[in-house]
């Protein structure tokens, strides 16, 4: 029982957190006006110094509390790119009622929540394929207000993620220890004429879409160049 628990850990605290960090800094070197939004927060919270970043916050890890911005970019990194979706069993006497009315029986069935689905639906989410931090810190009646049940990047009710705090945590740290002193970009097409025999893959003109592999993957590994940030 103990090694089960430790490998579901171990398995479900690495692989998540790490994919969801690639696509973080992927969406932060497309979206240049989002990524000095992100950077001047760091500034104005930590100081302009960021070779300070982790002394301070070893000091006051509480200032992580003030990283609005940053906790907006990962939340929409994770309606884009949610890492993971959850699983029930089907039950007997539990339906699902479709919008055209059919009652569909679970019993002996397994029912996929698929959080990208639910968080690319055009019905719930207004400008859909934009990354806008600003959805997450809106209020409540502002159009962009995220629409309540529709984001479920770590699943819900009592078996959501339960580690969800932590993964948050570490990508915020992560983000305040390198998003000042390097640029990371992507790199797709450089990759491509490296690879030409790969062919150029998209999904709805995404050259990023997720595979599974354990969790959702950036597709061909998301090429990267990493130097060190000129701002
Ligand atoms: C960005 C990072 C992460 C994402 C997107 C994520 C997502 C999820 C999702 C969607 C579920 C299923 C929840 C449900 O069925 O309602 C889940 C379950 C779980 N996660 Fe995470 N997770 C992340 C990070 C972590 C971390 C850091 C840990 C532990 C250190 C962790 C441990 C677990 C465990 C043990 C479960 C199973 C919970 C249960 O069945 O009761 N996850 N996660």
């Amino acid at each position: 029982m103990a090694t089960s628990q430790i490998r579901t850990f171990m398995f479900a605290g690495h692989d998540t957190t790490s994919s969801t960090m690639c696509y973080t800094l992927h969406l932060l070197s497309k979206n240049p006006t989002a990524r000095h939004q992100l950077i001047a927060e760091h500034n104005d919270v930590l100081g302009p110094d960021y070779k300070q970043a982790a002394k301070q916050i070893s000091e006051r890890p509480n200032l992580l509390n003030q990283l609005l911005y940053t906790s907006a970019v990962i939340k929409e990194t994770l309606r884009l790119y949610p890492a993971a979706s959850s699983v029930r069993s089907g039950e007997p006497g539990c339906s699902i009622s479709t919008p055209n009315g059919l009652q569909l029986p679970t019993d002996g069935f397994l029912i996929w929540i698929n959080a990208y689905v639910l968080h690319n639906h055009r019905e719930h989410w207004p400008e859909i394929d934009s990354f806008l931090p600003e959805r997450w810190i809106v209020n409540e009646g502002d159009p962009l207000y995220p629409p309540k049940g529709a984001d479920r990047p770590f699943g819900s009710g009592p078996r959501n993620c339960i580690g969800q705090k932590l993964a948050v945590l570490e990508l915020k740290l992560i983000l305040v220890l390198t998003a000042r002193e390097f640029d990371i970009k992507s790199v797709y097409e450089e990759w491509g004429e490296l690879h030409p025999t790969k062919g150029i893959k998209t999904l709805n003109g995404d050259r990023a879409y997720q595979i599974i592999s354990g969790s959702a993957h950036p597709n061909d590994g998301l090429p990267c160049r990493v130097s060190l940030a000129t701002h």
